[in-house]
């Protein structure tokens, strides 16, 4: 199954100056659990980010980096070719895309599910999640944590 985790305010903002645009400990959180001991994959950028943040990769999972150079990286796997690897991950796996932009679009046609967390505010940035079809998802699971709301959605004709 593959699964984009993202979060983005009222606007579908996701991100400023390669950063996230708010800080929500109860998102990171979130993140942390749902994602904990699967595979996440990322953009070369998202990847930066995330080892300017942390010194590293995201511990506790297995990280996988889109790119299209030619990089060796010690704490993550590195794959040039996104729609190949996707058909390739098995339906009992859980692959979790975690961003950015380039890689949510890429990948949001093989999406099952969406685990999105809307902000109910307007932030200020540079980055928006790609338009999403929801006629063509449903909702499964469903938490309120004003100004957070968890949502998961699958895809209807799976
Ligand atoms: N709100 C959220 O939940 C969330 C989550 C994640 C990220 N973000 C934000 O999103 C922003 C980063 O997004 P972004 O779109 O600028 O960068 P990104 O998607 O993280 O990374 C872009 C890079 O990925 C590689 N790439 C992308 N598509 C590819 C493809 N089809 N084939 C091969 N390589 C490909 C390229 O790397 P090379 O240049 O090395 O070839 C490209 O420059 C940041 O602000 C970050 O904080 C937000």
């Amino acid at each position: 199954m593959i699964a984009l985790i993202v979060a983005m305010d009222r606007n579908g903002l996701i991100g400023k100056d390669n950063e996230l645009p708010w800080h929500f400990p109860e998102d990171l959180d979130y993140f942390k659990r749902v994602t904990k001991h699967k595979k996440v994959l990322m953009g070369r950028k998202t990847y930066e980010s995330i080892v300017d943040k942390l010194g590293k990769a995201l511990p506790l999972r297995e990280n996988i980096v889109l790119t299209r150079q030619r990089l060796k990286l010690e704490d993550a796997y590195v794959i040039n070719d996104l729609p190949a690897y996707l058909r390739k991950v098995p339906e009992e796996d859980t692959l979790f895309v975690i961003g950015g932009r380039m890689v949510y679009e890429a990948s949001l046609p093989f999406a099952d599910r969406l685990y999105i967390t809307h902000i109910d505010g307007a932030y200020e940035g540079d980055t928006y999640f790609p338009t999403v079809d929801f006629s063509k998802f449903e909702i499964v699971q469903k938490e309120k944590r004003p100004p957070l709301t968890f949502v998961v959605y699958e895809r209807k004709d799976r």
